[in-house]
């Protein structure tokens, strides 16, 4: 695995662990955190081994957002022609299930990778907002629609029109994050969820993740249709046989794909 500037990457079995790295900047996700994260991606798409992510930062911050003096000289020029916001849809776009586990500040960007994730866990210090506002800019990293699409209307307007931040429990009680734990155990719950994922079969649990996306994209009908052509192709696998012999044979799956 290669080496990064802004990010440690290891490797837990199946699991590719992330950890952002800008300790001094809370993680502030500049251009380079954006390239070495797009460069992780692709390899981790690639590479028959990994099965799931886990992206993290520090105790005190997952991400405090874009890297503000990075942006802040920036010209509408700059920001039109370069496009560089763009490359976080590399990151929506992992084909592998990958989970966020949150502590401290995931604000503006921070809370953006987060909802980039398909899985957010998020320790009781997590705290989420959106506060570009405050800086005259808005959400740029998909804010404004992912955060409505999870929490709806009501409280996205607040979120976003304030600023303000949302602990733990309301981010849970809103349907942003799917559980929350106690800090000290983050980790250890983020990568059994992981390992428990990439136990499964591989092209199921991507099909899986594919599914529930399209949810977003498309109308329900349409969703329906897409949803019935992939389970009837799962019958065509291998491991739709050898889980469902399981099953009957009262035993535990053996050998499902994980390439
Ligand atoms: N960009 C650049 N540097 C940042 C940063 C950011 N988003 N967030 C924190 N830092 C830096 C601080 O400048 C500081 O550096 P120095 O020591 O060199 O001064 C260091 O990290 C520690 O931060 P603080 O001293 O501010 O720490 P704190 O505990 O007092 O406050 C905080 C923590 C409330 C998170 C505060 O740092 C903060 O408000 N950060 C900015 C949050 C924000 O506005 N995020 C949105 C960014 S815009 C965006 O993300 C656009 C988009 O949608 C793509």
């Amino acid at each position: 695995m290669t080496d990064f500037e802004t990010i440690i990457v290891e490797r837990r079995e199946r699991v590719a662990l992330v950890t952002l790295n800008r300790p001094k900047a809370l993680n502030a996700l500049n251009f380079q955190v954006l390239a070495d994260l797009q460069a992780a991606f692709t390899e981790f798409d690639r590479d028959p081994a990994v099965g799931a992510v886990v992206i993290t930062g520090s105790a005190k911050a997952f991400a405090a957002g874009a890297d503000i003096k990075e942006m802040a000289p920036k010209t509408y020029m700059d920001m039109f022609l370069d496009d560089a916001f763009a490359g976080w849809d590399r990151i929506g776009c992992a084909r592998k299930p990958t989970i966020a586990a949150v502590a401290g500040y995931a604000l503006g960007g921070g809370c953006e990778l987060a909802m980039l994730c398909d899985i957010l866990i998020a320790a009781d210090t997590a705290k989420f907002g959106q506060p570009e506002i405050g800086l005259g800019i808005i959400p740029g990293i998909g804010g404004s629609q992912r955060l409505t699409r999870a929490i709806g209307k009501a409280k996205a307007m607040d979120l976003v029109l304030t600023g303000r931040t949302m602990d733990a429990e309301e981010a849970e009680r809103a349907g942003l994050v799917s559980r929350i734990v106690p800090a000290d155990e983050l980790l250890d719950a983020a990568l059994t969820v992981a390992a428990t994922v990439a136990g499964m079969s591989l092209p199921v649990a991507m099909i899986a993740k594919e599914s529930v996306n399209r949810a977003f994209e498309t109308t329900l009908a349409e969703g329906l249709r897409f949803e019935r052509r992939m389970f009837h192709s799962l019958f065509a696998t291998d491991d739709q046989k050898e889980g469902m012999a399981a099953f009957v044979e009262k035993r535990q799956p053996a050998n499902f794909t994980h390439r």
